[in-house]
């Protein structure tokens, strides 16, 4: 069987990964992976984690299986994060705990499949690299639309058109928000332009809440979402406590479905749970235990996490300055007012191959960077080293 295995090269992303841990440049960036960093350098566990975890090994709670929706104060608990306390809105939906995000864009992708096996997926272009392999892998077709920067900050028209020839039962993948990679977010006008768009075609909105918080705050990130959730009979979410709650190894995600009524959701609930049980049975208890935790009680984690937004848009708009004094083009001008971890530079693959060979700076081939992995020290250095790399069109002084 092995020699019938076809051949697969690895993972761009993390050979990146590896490429950086190797490189023996004391002054090489690691601008690759999408994890916040703090001045120091390291991804920090939020103190709310930490007394989380404190609490939960005094308590001793026993390893006994858990249910294979998980845990059901996290469930509650998420359902709240992302839907606000809306009774209307709380009762139309079924939430399961899965493992980070993407086990929830897995589930969410069989359960469609297991509905509507010839339903097509689309999702932006440029989009989260994992939504193809992860929406195809159950049979699902997989389409693209435009997201592109416009002088309002979003090109809904390209968008739209794009999006016109999408059948009724096919998905829609829209980020909730802080877009992986661009950070170009939709505004609440764009977000009713979208949401009744569906609606008028019969689409699915399948919403993926990676990073709620890094955006503009945590209730006013999840503003879209409620909107989606208020016009259209069926949707989808999937969400990530990685970023938020830091807990990227542990694993911890939600997958949810809104459906017209109670009664509309009846079969969602055994369905994902027989999906998850032929894949890993259930999910790992611990994040969402300690997510669950901090649900109850969130006000000294939300502290945080707007310690952590405000840390990455100080850092944008330094970088703005920087890129400014350097005399950098105005295609660059967007980064400031760009919204979460990601940007993506106006660079090709072989200025992206110049970062890294002569600067040390590990950005992804297609020009993404994590501007939440940067220090304040290195602002300056990285203006200078895309003002040295960029080529001469794009150099041209916006001045
Ligand atoms: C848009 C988007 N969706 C989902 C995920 C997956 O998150 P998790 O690490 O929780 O699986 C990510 C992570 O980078 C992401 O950027």
């Amino acid at each position: 069987m092995l020699a019938q295995l076809p051949p697969a090269s690895p993972d761009p992303l993390w050979s990146l990964i590896s490429a950086y841990r190797a490189d023996p440049r004391p002054e090489r960036m690691d601008l690759v992976v999408g994890m916040y960093r703090d001045e120091s350098g390291t991804t920090p566990v939020p103190d709310a984690v930490r007394a989380a975890e404190t609490r939960l090994a005094e308590a001793g709670a026993s390893k006994a299986y858990r249910a294979l929706s998980g845990n059901a104060d996290f469930n509650a608990g998420m359902a709240r994060l992302l839907l606000g306390d809306a009774p209307a809105r709380l009762a139309r939906h079924y939430t399961m705990q899965s493992v980070g995000g993407t086990g929830a864009l897995r589930l969410l992708a069989e359960l469609v499949a297991c509905a509507t096996p010839k339903a097509t997926v689309w999702s932006s272009d440029p989009g989260y690299v994992n939504h193809r392999p992860l929406m195809t892998a159950p049979g699902l077709g997989f389409e693209t639309y435009r997201l592109r920067e416009a002088a309002q900050g979003l090109d809904m028209a390209a968008m739209l058109d794009d999006l016109a020839p999408a059948k009724p039962g096919d998905v829609v993948i829209l980020h909730g928000c802080c877009h992986n990679p661009t950070g170009i977010d939709m505004r609440p006008e764009h977000w009713a332009e979208v949401s009744a768009f569906c609606a008028r075609r019969g689409l699915i909105p399948l919403v993926d809440m990676a990073y709620q918080g890094f955006g503009d705050g945590m209730e006013a990130d999840a503003a879209g979402l409620r909107r989606v959730v208020d016009d259209n009979p069926t949707v989808l979410v999937a969400a990530s406590c990685s970023k938020n709650m830091g807990l990227y190894c542990e694993r911890t995600g939600a997958a949810m479905v809104l459906g017209e009524s109670p009664a509309a959701l009846s079969r969602v609930a055994p369905l994902l749970e027989r999906i998850a049980r032929a894949s890993y049975s259930m999910p790992p208890e611990h994040g969402a235990a300690v997510a669950a935790e901090i649900l109850a009680a969130p006000e000294a984690w939300l502290r945080e996490v707007e310690a952590m937004r405000r840390r990455v848009a100080h850092l944008r708009a330094a970088l703005g300055a920087a890129l400014r004094a350097e005399g950098a083009s105005a295609e660059f001008a967007a980064l400031e007012r760009q919204k979460g971890m990601f940007s993506l530079l106006p660079l090709g693959p072989e200025e992206m191959r110049r970062l890294r060979e002569d600067h040390a700076i590990y950005g992804t081939e297609t020009g993404r960077i994590n501007v939440a992995g940067l220090t304040a020290a290195q602002v300056g250095p990285l203006a200078r080293a895309l003002r040295q790399v960029a080529t001469p069109a794009r150099r041209a002084s916006a001045a």
